[in-house]
């Protein structure tokens, strides 16, 4: 028998406090730098594995976060669940100062983590129906409520209650894992979920119908997704709006469409020429970008990409270009070409002052 929502008891979402103009998540200037041996000569080296990165992500949207791996996607998700210690940075959540007006606790409810490892999250000890259970749980809820809320929740993730929930984790095919960490992720109400790469293990097929199912549950249960993931077409699919990062910095955002059909900042351009077409029949094979593959050890000076960018001129390695806006809806690029009067000569010329 399949319990009905409105006898099954759910923890209290984090209230909105303010409104659908405040972000969900304000992220000012976060930094996590990794200290790193260097050989028994070298002077110790530092991983600028995210370096001071700005965003916000508004209540009901989704935004992606692209770039190759190891530029830093994963330590961004990490610091936003406060599951690693940041070096400088504030989160806001729904205004709040996370660690002040509003506690981790809290924010362990209000934001929610689904990783691309399907077993990362599960104790391979306990039932599915145990798993989802433990969450509300430790928020204190009886076994029971918490019982059939797992139940419940196995459901609407697809997955029938009567054949998943005391099964183990070990017993069911990683999207069907998938499904269940989902469901652990929604136990808590949460209002934002973070999910890295989470599809990305996936069979083609399955990943399909497990976007479907998170653009369901997005719309059913009210949430905010921050979506990471490598492949763009992934991406392109699921998000309003997208963040592309390189070597630990953001380097262009804007709405996904506005970003695919006007890139501005030649990396992003880069990334976009080298996506694998959705067409199987049309698959280039063209290496991503030329030159060195990135190294967020000691990274290059100035704008982190002029070792690989066929535009560079002397003033790209001097500073770091700043986040500039396109004009259109949000659509910004850290790029000396998108800089009126920077002095790269294919920037646009600087608008004459008003008299
Ligand atoms: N705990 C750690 N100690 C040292 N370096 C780390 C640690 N975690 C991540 N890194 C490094 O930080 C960089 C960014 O990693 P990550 O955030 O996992 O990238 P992505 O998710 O985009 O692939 C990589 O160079 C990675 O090797
Ligand atoms: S700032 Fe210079 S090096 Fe960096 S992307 Fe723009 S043109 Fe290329
Ligand atoms: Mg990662």
């Amino acid at each position: 028998m399949t319990e009905t929502s409105a006898t099954v008891e759910k923890l209290a979402p984090i209230e909105d406090v303010g409104g659908v103009a405040q972000p969900l998540l304000q992220v000012n200037g976060l930094t996590k730098h990794f200290p790193v041996r260097g050989d028994f000569l070298s002077a110790r080296k530092t991983v600028r594995a995210v370096d001071n990165v700005s965003f916000a992500v508004m209540k009901g949207e989704t935004v992606g976060i692209v770039g190759e791996s190891g530029c830093g996607k994963s330590t961004t998700a990490r610091l936003l669940m406060h599951l690693m210690s940041r070096d400088a940075g504030e989160i806001i959540y729904d205004g709040m100062q996370v660690g002040r007006a509003f506690s981790l606790r809290e924010l362990r409810r209000g934001m929610q983590m689904v990783f691309q490892d399907s077993y990362a999250s599960l104790n391979p000890r306990l039932t599915i129906e145990e798993s989802i259970a433990f969450g509300p749980k430790v928020h204190g809820m009886a076994d029971g409520a918490a019982r059939a809320l797992a139940r419940e929740l196995l459901g609407k993730v697809g997955l029938r209650p009567e054949n998943f929930a005391n099964r183990y984790p070990h017993e069911i095919s990683g999207g069907q894992r998938q499904r269940v960490n989902i469901a652990r992720a929604l136990a808590l109400s949460p209002r934002l979920v973070i999910l890295d790469e989470a599809v990305s293990a996936l069979d083609k097929s399955v990943e399909a119908q497990v976007l479907n199912l998170l653009a369901d549950l997005k719309g059913e249960f009210g949430l905010t997704y921050l979506f990471i993931s490598h492949d763009l077409n992934v991406v392109r699919y699921i998000s309003d709006r997208v963040l592309v990062m390189y070597l630990g910095e953001v380097v262009e955002l804007g709405p996904v469409d506005e970003v695919w059909d006007s890139p501005a900042h030649p990396y992003t351009r880069a990334l976009l020429a080298a996506m694998p077409s959705s067409d199987p029949d049309n698959r280039t094979q063209t290496p991503p970008i030329s030159g060195d593959p990135p190294n967020p050890i000691d990274p290059p000076s100035g704008c982190r990409f002029h070792t690989r960018c066929p535009f560079a001129e002397p003033l790209c390695a001097n500073a770091t270009p700043k986040l500039f806006p396109l004009g259109k809806m949000g659509h910004q690029a850290a790029c000396y070409m998108a800089i009126p009067g920077s002095g790269h000569s294919r920037a646009p010329a600087k608008e004459q002052e008003a008299i």
